[in-house]
């Protein structure tokens, strides 16, 4: 049982509700098919209407794009195709004004391979001090034509590209975890440091709350680059000791900020005593809950989530966050309307049962906010937009090339969100304009506009529960004590007087004594709680 401070203590960063918006797919403003600053700036009414606490968006810097922006090319300026510097300050200027808070996506681990720094390195050739600030290397092999060592990409093939020199011949190779296009930097070189320290400062100068931080736990590489034995389940370029010291650097700048500027971990790393250390309390604040995200929707693999994810950070004094879905995965609204075998299957075309999908995921956002710390809402969380199977000729990610087209890739959760309308693009852009994505014929009853006034619709599930959130001295940050309930059941209760309770098997199941039904994902069966329902309680 938790005693709760008084909210005004609790520091905002601790118990926010955090929109994701992926800015290629949020509006656009100008009929271009792409998002931009002038669509975002024009939903800030909605945003503010359902009732987030904080933004993050994806990166809006200038970039080729190879991988959706995480391929930078400059870190101080925006992409042209979402807009200008100004219309970026404009748009933290009136996020605040309207009480939202932004926080923007660091890159530190790569960038572009049009970044002016790579494009130097190459230019200058060999040993050059231009070289050193990536992993360049030569090749093993009598004529170098083999990698310098075995690790892989994580977009698929070898991590290792050779390039040919400025005179023509075959020459070094460079390291990428990503794609070719996205060389990673060598952070033992000072100025790797300098640098991304200074992209902090750019844009804490200019109001931005916050980062999160791309692939946190890969900047730092094993000394002498061994290669990757895949028995031992260590990896030398993954989760190094060194990665503490850049946060810590890192926590002292944003620190001196006044409000302090806060950070965001995306570590896919296992066990949550792992992710723990990337929030110990002079590193980064929070981290993404993946295991939650990637918990079947079953009642022992959610309870395992929640206790070892909550006891790991709680130990370290972090608080948690619940994430279901984000611009990488396969959307919830899809997985959980798979066989539990199947749900967090990358591959295409596992059958899905929509209806029953989109009955877990209202039950899922009910247990996702009911629980202590933060929670994220990836853009179309909140309409139940499912997972889309896109054409192949229209694929962008770069993971159905590296693969070589194996995977399909991440397109399937970044199509454009709709707005109103009943076709294309349902008011993403302006009538007549082409989404960068094709936005599927059977979107339009899951448009903004269509779900606006209807009180039982996945959108007003969403605004109802945020309001509820805000005003309930139980919700947020604290703690909780789980219930004693029947196994397929999840029920716990915080203080004072809040009880939440998850029905995940298939009969409907008595509520416990209680003051009143806050709020349901679904009706309840002659009072009692139905199969793949959420609910909450007032219970004193
Ligand atoms: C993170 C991003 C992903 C990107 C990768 C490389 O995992 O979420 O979209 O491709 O990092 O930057
Ligand atoms: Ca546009």
């Amino acid at each position: 049982m938790s005693v709760e401070p008084p909210a005004s203590d609790v520091p905002w960063w601790r118990e926010a509700v955090v929109y994701q918006i992926y800015p290629r797919s949020f509006a656009d403003g100008n009929g271009d098919g792409t998002g931009d600053l002038a669509g975002l700036r024009s939903r800030l009414p909605y945003l503010a209407d359902l009732g987030v606490d904080a933004v993050w968006l994806n990166p809006w810097y200038v970039s080729p794009l190879a991988d959706g922006g995480y391929d930078v090319e400059d870190y101080r300026r925006i992409n042209p195709e979402f807009g200008t510097l100004a219309e970026a300050e404009a748009f933290v200027a009136e996020a605040h004004e309207h009480g939202i808070r932004v926080l923007l996506d660091i890159v530190p681990n790569h960038l572009s391979e049009q970044h002016p720094w790579f494009r130097a390195a190459l230019a200058a050739g060999p040993g050059s001090p231009e070289r050193k600030r990536f992993w360049f290397r030569p090749g093993r092999g009598e004529n170098g034509d083999e990698p310098p060592n075995n690790w892989r990409s994580i977009f698929g093939g070898g991590a290792w590209e050779r390039v040919t020199e400025p005179d023509g011949t075959p020459g070094e190779w460079y390291l990428h975890l990503f794609g070719v296009e996205q060389p990673d930097v060598n952070w033992n070189h000072p100025d790797v440091a300098a640098e991304m320290e200074a992209v902090l400062r750019f844009w804490f100068d200019r109001g931005v709350d916050g980062f999160r931080v791309d692939v946190a736990d890969l900047l730092v590489k094993e000394d002498g680059l061994p290669d990757d034995d895949k028995e031992i389940g260590y990896r030398p370029w993954k989760g190094q000791d060194g990665i503490h010291d850049i946060y810590r650097s890192w926590r002292t700048i944003a620190d001196k900020y006044d409000p302090p500027r806060v950070f965001v971990a995306e570590a896919w790393v296992k066990p949550p005593e792992l992710l723990a250390r990337f929030v110990r309390s002079d590193e980064l604040h929070t981290a993404f809950n993946f295991d939650f995200l990637t918990a079947l929707w079953t009642p022992a693999d959610l309870r395992h989530a929640v206790d070892t994810t909550t006891e790991a950070l709680f130990t370290v004094g972090a608080p948690a966050t619940w994430v279901l879905s984000n611009h990488d995965v396969v959307r919830h609204a899809t997985r959980y309307g798979r066989s539990t075998d199947e749900q967090n299957s990358r591959m295409p075309d596992v059958p899905v049962d929509d209806a029953l999908g989109l009955r877990r995921a209202r039950a899922a956002a009910l247990l996702s906010l009911a629980l202590p710390g933060g929670a994220y809402i990836y853009q179309g969380d909140e309409l139940g937009l499912p997972w889309v199977e896109l054409p192949v000729e229209v694929l962008q990610c770069p993971h159905w090339v590296r693969s070589g087209f194996t995977r399909k890739g991440r397109d399937g959760c970044r199509v454009p969100i709709p707005w109103s309308g009943d076709r294309s693009p349902y008011g993403f852009g302006p009538d007549g304009s082409k989404p960068w994505l094709p936005m599927p014929a059977e979107w339009a009853t899951l448009s903004v506009a269509a779900q606006d006034t209807d009180p039982d619709s996945h959108l007003n599930l969403y605004r109802t529960a945020l309001r509820i959130r805000r005003g309930h001295p139980a919700l947020g940050d604290g703690g909780f004590t789980w219930l004693d309930s029947p196994p397929q059941v999840l029920a716990f209760s915080r203080e004072p007087g809040f009880v939440c309770l998850v029905n995940l098997g298939v009969d409907p199941v008595d509520l416990p004594p209680h003051d009143e039904v806050l709020l349901a994902s679904g009706s309840l069966d002659d009072g009692r709680l139905p199969s793949d329902t959420t609910v909450w309680l007032a219970s004193s």
